[in-house]
């Protein structure tokens, strides 16, 4: 990005811009020019630009507006500029401003007259609607395959570790226990609802804008419905004003991946918990690791917390379009040029999350021995108890809850675990206590009884995570 921005008196005159400066007689400050200019980050949409603009040329043409001859100029033209473009040769110019007036002077420059043919029936205001709109569906295609592969690897490690106990925690104490496995899935259920956010977004911004031209529609006979087929649009969009003035698409857009970042930071959190030494529930591979420069016993989650933190930015892109719509009078201001540098940022950094998560997940180890010691310490079946002897001795779940307290409070004033107590102890709480409690009294046990629907059953367990894993790869 450009850091200059102090206001630099020009030597030579500046000259109007080529694109748009009939009426002028002088050209724009400096720094007229530079506030002015998104060449700086809008050539990202130089792809769909291209594409739009090709699809323009061929409804030009198939309604008469331009020469079949012109349109086979700009075709070959536009596909030269691509070239150039890939290729790093592009000759792009900050006093074009944007992306938009770079291919097009270019393609004058290229091809003569029929390149200023181009422009005919349209404005950058359908342009920068349409382009930005089909980069957000390119933006959105990616990211699915991407949270889908990040569920595919949360899947197949949930199904590995669908009998792993794990102390499940709520206000991050240790609660009952759950099987890894069935922690891992919950992300895996969080992942999809980010998809179909996403689904959702995509299937309301596939309306194509190209055709209000300015804001008011053209007096030229286009024919919109070919442009959005041309373009895998559903349809036109019904509205001129709405279609040049609407961002709604870039919002949800970046509402769907703020949710989708919170929940990453919410794994990352996890990673960067239960790989710090006290907890030791999971180690990452060396290749997500770092080390300190320091203290050579240190293996750093770096990529987690970055993962973690990217939620920052990413809801702060979210913010920041807001308040850029926020307030704008109908139909397209210059502030909407500020639309573009959050959504790319925000693609960018959760795309990046992204991958760096499945990598993570696909390589982390679980240590088994240290979570099931973990979830024993911590009275994780006192539930199970209380449920017991509501169970075998009829007693209502608030003395069942109360007679347990009191169990628990006696094995930790002896550092053990419940299942330790002698039956004369259990007994002296509550009488009725026989033998058969010993059976709810095992981790092991206790799992396998969380039968319910959506419970912790390693079995259950075991069949959601298949049930994923067929779906995501069917
Ligand atoms: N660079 C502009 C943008 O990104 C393109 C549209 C400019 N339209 C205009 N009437 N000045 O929004």
């Amino acid at each position: 990005m450009n850091e200059k921005n102090t206001a630099q008196p020009t030597r030579t005159p500046p000259t109007p811009n080529p694109q748009w400066g009939g009426r002028f007689a002088a050209g724009p400050a400096a720094i007229m020019r530079e506030i002015n200019a998104s060449i700086g980050f809008d050539r990202a949409l130089w792809r769909e630009d291209i594409e739009a603009s090709l699809a323009h040329a061929a409804m030009l043409a198939a309604q008469g507006i331009i020469a079949k001859e012109d349109e086979a100029a700009i075709r070959s033209g536009l596909e030269a500029i691509a070239h150039e473009i890939e290729e790093g040769r592009f000759p792009f110019e900050e006093s074009l401003e944007d992306i938009h007036m770079n291919i097009e002077a270019r393609l004058a420059e290229r091809i003569g007259e029929a390149g200023k043919r181009l422009h005919t029936a349209r404005s950058r205001n359908d342009q920068v609607a349409t382009d930005f709109r089909l980069y957000v569906r390119r933006a959105i295609d990616g990211l699915d395959l991407q949270l889908r592969d990040l569920m595919l690897a949360l899947a197949t490690r949930a199904l590995e570790y669908a009998d792993a106990p794990m102390p499940g925690f709520t206000h991050l104490q240790i609660a009952q226990p759950v099987t890894f496995g069935h922690h891992l899935l919950a992300y895996v259920e969080m992942f999809a609802v980010d998809r179909g956010r996403f689904q959702d977004a995509r299937r309301r911004l596939n309306e194509c804008p190209l055709g209000a031209a300015a804001l008011a529609g053209t007096s030229f006979p286009i024919d919109r419905e070919m442009t959005a087929r041309l373009l895998g649009f559903d349809r036109p969009a019904a509205n001129s004003i709405d279609a040049v003035s609407d961002r709604d698409f870039a919002l949800e857009f970046l509402a769907a991946a703020a949710i989708a970042a919170i929940h990453l930071s919410r794994l990352g959190e996890e990673i960067v918990l239960f790989t710090s030494p006290p907890f030791g529930f999971l180690r990452l591979s060396d290749a997500f690791t770092t080390g300190s420069s320091i203290m050579p016993q240190k293996r750093n989650p770096d990529a987690a917390e970055l993962v973690r933190a990217k939620a920052g930015r990413i809801s702060g892109g979210l913010i920041t379009l807001l308040m850029v719509m926020k307030g704008l009078p109908l139909a397209y201001s210059k502030d909407m040029q500020e639309d573009k540098e959050p959504v790319f940022d925000a693609g960018r950094a959760l795309s990046l999350s992204l991958a760096a998560m499945a990598g993570m997940v696909r390589d982390m180890q679980a240590v088994r021995e240290r979570m099931a010691a973990v979830a024993r310490e911590g009275y994780a079946d006192a539930t199970d108890l209380a449920d017991w002897l509501v169970r075998e001795l009829g007693l209502p779940f608030r003395e069942a809850h109360h007679v347990t307290g009191r169990l628990v409070a006696m094995a930790e004033a002896k550092g053990v675990p419940l299942a330790a107590l002698s039956l004369e102890e259990l007994r002296s709480v509550e009488p009725r206590i026989h033998e058969g409690v010993r059976e709810v009294l095992s981790l092991e046990a206790s799992l396998a009884s969380r039968r319910s629907l959506g419970g912790t059953a390693p079995a259950l367990v075991a069949e959601a995570a298949r049930a994923w894993i067929g779906r995501l790869q069917g």
